[in-house]
Parts: structure tokens; sequence; C-alpha cells
């Protein structure tokens, strides 16, 4: 009896440890693999015990049909998939779509049932082909962008559609149903012309919400990439661009909120000031930031990039009313989420009952611990820490160190939030270089082939030699400065 009473109170703790588990949503991207030297960012980097889900970003799509964008994404999806051995409650999902893949794709999929029913059945069969546990569309936006206003509907009646293919699925495949999640929008404007709150939100099991981006050189002001209030220089609409407003938005209109992920930023977004006298949040701006030296865009900056700049002599200020953090040098402005800002989001979103946190993006953290002095993952181990999740049966495999990560590949055009979807790019393919190391002394940042060996390539980093090879069997084509059949 005594024993059952037991047993019967460690079932209900464990219920309620589950009712009040919090998500930890990690976004890991399929160009960080093309990052040079040691940012070069592969599944094997990431700490499968920091994250309840990881996704995937990004499938893409033809005739209807859910589909790999880069050479090696199988390979990939393995090795994501693959963690799931070391913390056994991993969920992962795959995310077709992103800001450059546009809307065209996603107006004709769900303008007719058979090509919505085209991709879902796709869809279901890639999933389970490659171990994936659910899918996470990052259209941006419905209704929007391009996307016929009736795609505002079409969106919640694809959700559906899904929910109901997924249940039929799982039934006869004696498997969990599949997960649906989506990256939705933060900006009010867009949310409205968007989305269907209350009806998609049925059917959805994780609701992203892009928290970030509230503040780029787009603005030709100076201003944090993702506040969690408004500050005192925020005028007209510019109040309704922070966390606190956005994931309140969409739990009073209609969305539970333990489906509502809010969302972390690991990174800046980086400002030219007009005048470096006048570096104050609202300051003018004459264009984005310089480029980080392993990210490669300008207007943003990895959070390890960060470091760099604060190690550089960069003056920080904490921007109290905001909860972040900003910085300066000369004429270059930041503005970024630190160890710091993330708790502080943390306890808010555990206050304001939200179901956790989607992170964009894992590899943008200082993964290997050697830029910011902060340990490995200081703004997921932050954020873990913060949020009280505990991931009592993951083993974390032993991190590469640096030395894996010396033979870098090709340079990263795309932006870390822009999202990109890369094109077929080369990657490394193993032996470490014997080629000449000062290939690219003089030669503007890009890649070239080696003219001795058709299977390397070199890839230059502004002056920086990276030798690389394509996968065994493949050669660098110049047409598209990718590896190819020969
Ligand atoms: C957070 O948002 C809520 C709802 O919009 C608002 O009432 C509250 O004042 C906001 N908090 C702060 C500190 O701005």
């Amino acid at each position: 009896m005594g024993k059952l009473l037991l047993l019967t109170g460690l079932a209900v703790l464990l219920q309620l440890q589950l009712a009040s588990s919090t998500n930890i949503v990690c976004y890991f991207t399929n160009w960080c693999q093309y990052r040079p030297g040691i940012a070069r960012y592969m599944p094997e980097n990431v700490d499968p015990c920091l994250c309840t889900h990881i996704i995937y970003a990004f499938a893409g799509m033809q005739s209807n049909q859910i589909q790999t964008i880069e050479w090696n994404d199988v390979a990939l999806y393995a090795g994501i998939n693959g963690l799931k051995s070391y913390n056994p409650d991993l969920k992962t999902l795959l995310s077709v779509g992103g800001w450059n893949f546009g809307t065209q794709q996603f107006s004709t999929m769900v303008s007719t049932a058979q090509n919505r029913q085209t991709f879902i059945q796709s869809a279901i069969t890639f999933l389970r082909k490659y171990g994936f546990d659910g899918l996470d569309i990052d259209w941006e936006y419905p209704g929007n962008r391009g996307s016929p206003a009736d795609t505002q509907q079409l969106f919640t009646v694809l959700m559906q559609e899904m929910y109901e293919a997924f249940e039929a699925e799982a039934t006869k495949s004696n498997k969990p149903r599949l997960l649906i999640s989506a990256a939705v929008s933060a900006g009010v404007g867009t949310i409205e012309t968007a989305y269907q709150i209350p009806q998609m939100s049925k059917y959805m099991d994780l609701i992203n919400v892009m928290t970030y981006d509230l503040r780029g050189s787009w603005e030709g002001f100076t201003g944090e990439n993702s506040p969690l209030y408004a500050g005192p220089a925020d005028q007209g609409s510019y109040i309704y661009f922070n966390v606190n407003y956005s994931m309140n938005y969409w739990k009073d209109h209609g969305a539970p909120a333990e489906k509502l992920m809010v969302g972390f930023g690991a990174y800046a977004r980086t400002f030219t000031l007009s005048n470096p006298s006048n570096h104050g949040l609202a300051a003018p701006t004459s264009g984005p930031g310089a480029a980080g030296e392993y990210t490669q865009s300008a207007g943003t900056l990895a959070y390890f990039e960060v470091c760099q700049f604060l190690k550089s002599g960069a003056t920080t200020v904490w921007n109290a009313p905001q909860e972040t953090p900003y910085s300066y040098k000369g004429n270059q402005w930041i503005g970024y989420d630190n160890p710091k800002s993330f708790a502080i989001k943390a306890k808010w979103l555990l206050e304001n009952k939200f179901g956790g946190a989607m992170v964009w993006a894992i590899d943008l953290d200082d993964f290997l611990g050697t830029f910011c002095g902060e340990g490995k993952y200081p703004l997921m181990n932050s954020l873990k820490s913060a949020l009280g999740v505990t991931t009592p049966i993951c083993s974390a495999p032993a991190l590469p160190t640096e030395s894996s990560g010396g033979k870098p590949s090709s340079s990263e055009k795309p932006s870390s939030s822009e999202k990109p979807s890369s094109g077929g790019k080369p990657s490394s393919g193993g032996s470490p270089s014997s080629g000449n190391s000062n290939f690219c002394a003089g030669k503007a940042s890009g890649l070239y082939p080696d003219p001795t060996d058709k299977n390397s390539f070199y890839n230059c980093v502004n002056g920086r030699t990276f030798q690389e090879h394509c996968a065994s069997g493949l050669v660098f084509d110049t047409s598209c400065s990718c590896c190819n059949w020969a």
C-alpha cells in the first residue's frame, strides 16, 4: 500500500514536471558549416543538453514537395538526429522556408487542396525517412511580402490539414504524431494581416515568435535588436517593437501562452554612426555596421564576434529600461544580447508563463568559449539555467575542440538573422591542407580553384588562406563556386 502511494505520488510528480516543462527551441543552420576557421559549425558541435528541440534550417520546396537545399543536407540531418542518442528527450524538426526563400512557393502550395496534400504527404515521407519529429514552417509571411491577402486564411487551412494528416499517419504508423511549428512575425502590423491567431493555434505545437530584428540599420538610427521593453527614445509605432509587447499581443489575441516561444537572438544588429560623437539610442546612422570576420555580413555580428568587438576596446552601456546592452567604438554601434539580458528575459518569460524560448541560432553563441571568456555556450547556458531547465538524462558528447575547426570552408554571404537559404556550396572534405599557405595574399575574399588539385579549393578571408577539399569524387567548379560532379 505504502509502495503504491509512493508510486502514485511519483507519477503525479512526474506529471507535474512534464506539465510545467519549459522548452528551449534551438535553430541550427545548414550554412554555418561554411564559416571560416574556428567558427565552422557542424552537428557535432551542438551540445544536445542545451535544447529541448532543435530545428534544422532550412529545407526548400520543388513542385510543392519538400526537398534538400545543401549538397550534404542528408549527412547533416543524420548528425542532428543522431544527437537524440545523447539526449533521449530531444525533439528535432525540419524547417522549410526562411527569409530568403520568399513567399512565392508557399503561396502556390497553399492555393489548392491538391498542392497542399502534395506538400503534406511529401513532408510526412521526408521527415520519417530522416528521423525528424516534426515540421517547422518559416513562411515570411502569409499575406505579406508578395503573398496574396487570402493566404492569411490559407495558412490556417494548411495548419489544420497538416494536423489531420499527421494525426492519421500517427495512428497508422503507431508512432508519436509529428510536431507542427512555425516561425511567426513579432511585428503587430504583419501579425494582423498574416495570421488567424486563435484558429491556427489549435493545430500547432510550437509558435516561435521572432522577437528580434526589431531594430536594424534599415531604420537609419540606432536601436536594440531585441529590447525587452519600449525605451524612452521610442516614438510612434516603435513602442510596439519590443519583446514584451509582441508576446503579450500574441497571447491576448488568442494564442495559448504555453504554445508561445519567445524569440532570443544570439547576435547583434549593427550600425555605422553618422556622427561618432552621437552614440546613444536613436542616434542617426548612415548604414549597416562592418561585417564580422566570421559571419561576413554587414549589419549583423554573431555573439562570439560581439565579444571580439568588445575586446577591441568598445564602450558598453547597459540600457536599463530595455534590459539589453549596446556598445560602440568609433563609428560602429551594436545592439545585442548577453548572458545577463538572456537571463532577465528568461525570468520575465517564466513570470508571464510562456511555453519557452526559441533561439536564433545556436551556432552564433560562443560555442567554443574562446572568444568571450565566459565558458562554452555562455548565452545558451545562461538561458537554460535561468529557465530552470534540467536535462538529467542527457550526456553531452565530447565536443570537438578548436583543432577540428582549422580547415574552414567557403565564405558565408548570408547573414545570421536574414536566414538565407544558400545554394550548393562546397564543403570540407577531410584531410588537412598541404597547399600554398600564402595563396590568398593580396587576393579579394572569396573562393578560388586550386591550380594543382581539382578536388581542392582556396577560401580567402581578408587575405588569410584556408585550403579546403570537396567531398571525395567531387571537383571544385568555378561556374557555381561549388563542389560538383566531375
Ligand atoms: C508589457 O506589456 C503589457 C501588455 O502590453 C503592458 O501592459 C505593460 O505595461 C508592459 N510592461 C512594460 C514594463 O512596458
